[in-house]
Order: structure tokens, then sequence, then C-alpha cells
């Protein structure tokens, strides 16, 4: 039987998307027990290699894979013969000589995650560039699902830099498979052509949404893609698009904020708002360990018809 991969939100149905997030729910408990751990991908082997910095994806996916039982094994581009010029392909010819399962993988090349369909194991994206991050939107729909109580009729404002963002890619994917009323806030030059002909709501001022939406969703400003060169001046950025204080006080009853992390204090967020009682940040980074069990046990054990 051919594996299945998850490199995008198309990868999945919604009754599947329905169902991850039920046996997250389950798999979350596993963590909260003395002995964390259970049988469900006992001989199996996933392979995390990461090719861009991650803290959260990484962790959180090893922690899930051996929580499992899988036997894991964890690199990044230095240390491995990718440093002396081997091929994404030939690694991954490498690896399946050696009979791994999976192979979770985060890499700056949107799509490189294309070129290894073929290969006896399942691909996961762990973030391919600025193209997609589906496990994070999962885990953040577990998140609203398990904070708000439903999926249906959700109003979310994505705000920030959308133009380089994955997160925001796969979670409007995922936000628009149970109809959510989604406005993107950011400046004009950090809004990518992609969105034209989605019905998404657009508007440049912060202000003009807190009030009305039950999730604010903030992105990080991704430097190192040169976000910075996008908008005049910090300044400006913290004057129209930071969340702060203010907008805190106008948030309606029982709404949230999320950000994917990590955080930039200070930019796309006060400090002061970060650490409130509203931010789910802390609560995102719990439920991605099970979302990402759901996801392996899912594509790994068979429950993804594998
Ligand atoms: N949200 C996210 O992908 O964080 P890391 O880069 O730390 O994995």
């Amino acid at each position: 039987m051919k594996p299945r991969h998850l490199i995008s939100i198309d990868d999945l149905k919604k009754n599947e998307i329905e169902v991850l997030l039920e046996n997250a729910a389950s798999y979350k408990e596993i963590s909260t027990r003395e002995v964390k751990k259970v049988p469900a991908l006992r001989g199996k082997t996933v392979a995390l290699c990461f090719i861009e910095p991650s803290t959260r994806t990484r962790a959180s996916f090893e922690i899930a894979a051996k929580r499992l039982s899988a036997d894991t094994l964890s690199f990044q581009s230095k240390g491995t013969s990718l440093e002396k010029g081997e091929s994404i392909k030939d690694m991954a010819k490498t690896l399946q000589a050696m009979k791994i399962d999976a192979l979770v993988l985060r890499h700056s090349s949107c799509g490189v995650h294309y070129q290894l369909t073929d290969y006896d194991f399942s691909v996961i994206n762990a973030g391919d560039g600025m193209h997609e991050h589906p496990t994070q939107a999962l885990l953040d729909l577990f998140t609203i699902k398990d904070k708000i109580g439903r999926l249906e009729n959700l109003k979310v404002a994505i705000v920030g830099d959308i133009l380089h963002s994955r997160v925001a890619r796969s979670l409007i994917k995922v936000l628009k498979l149970f109809e959510a009323e989604i406005t993107l806030v950011a400046p004009p030059t950090l809004l990518p052509p992609f969105l034209t002909g989605l019905d998404l709501k657009i508007t440049n001022f912060l202000e003009e949404v807190v009030s009305e939406v039950d999730i604010v969703y903030l992105l990080r400003i991704q430097k190192e893609r040169a976000a910075l060169s996008y908008f005049p001046s910090e300044r400006e950025y913290i004057r129209f698009y930071s969340f702060q204080l203010s907008h805190l006080k106008k948030l309606k009853k029982g709404s949230f904020l999320m950000h994917p992390g990590p955080i930039n204090r200070g930019w796309e967020l006060s400090s002061e708002v970060a650490d409130s009682d509203v931010s789910l940040i802390e609560e995102q980074v719990e439920n991605g360990v099970a979302v990402r069990m759901a996801v392996l046990s899912y594509f790994l054990a068979g429950e993804g018809g594998n």
C-alpha cells in the first residue's frame, strides 16, 4: 500500500480533520499521565529533519513520536551529507534504505516535499518556505474548538505579515472548510496576490476589527524573509498592527488572541498582552503535541487509510 502524505491542508478532507481533532483530544490526556507513553507506533521509525530553525514544531513532533513509542532520529542540515552537497532526494533514498516509516521535514523551499512522495514512507510537512504549515493549522483549529467550543460561524482576524506566512496559508484553508468569516489585517504590501478570488475581508486597520471577532490571530514579522523592508518603519507597524493593552480592552467577551510563535515581544504584541488571560499562545504549544500525536498515528498506524 502506498503511504499517505501530509504536505498541504488540501491533503485532508473535512471529515478527516474532524477525526484528527477528536483523536487529538484523547491523545492530550496521555500527556497528563505519570507515564506519558502508549504503544500505538511501537516498531515504527520517524525521521525528523529540520533544515530551517524550529523550537515548537521540532520538539513537539519528537515528543509526539516518542509518546507513541516510535523510534526517532532527529537531524538538521549541519552535520549531514546535505552539507557536502547531497540532494534532498538522495537523502530520502538513503533513509528509505534504512526503512523509516515517516519523514517530518521542515525546509526553506516551497513545495520541496512534493519531490519526495514516491518513496516508501509518509512525508509530513513541518513548514516549507512561504507555502504551508498544515500541522500548525490543525493545532490552531484544535485550540479554537477547545476554547470557543465550536468551529462553525467563527469570526477570525489574521493580522500582520500574511505575505510570508505559511501559517496563514494553511490556516485560511482550514478555517474556510468550516466557513469562518476571515478578515485579513495588514499593510497593503504584506497582502499577497493569492488572496484574490477567496472570500476574505481585508482591512488595513486593526482598530476596526478587534471588537467584532472571536479570534485575533497575530502573525510573526518574518525578519528572515526581509519583512521589515515592506513597511516604512517599526514605529508605523507597531502603531497600526501591534496588539496593545488598548486593543485588549476592546476585545469582545469570550474572544481570544493567538500567535503561532515565536513571538517578537513589542512588535506583533506587547508583553502584557502576550502574558494576559486571553492569550492562547501556551495552549497552542501544549496542543501541538496532542495534534501531532494524532497526525502521526493517523498516517502511520493505518487510521488514515494506509
Ligand atoms: N510555530 C512554529 O512553527 O514555531 P517553530 O518555528 O518554533 O517550530
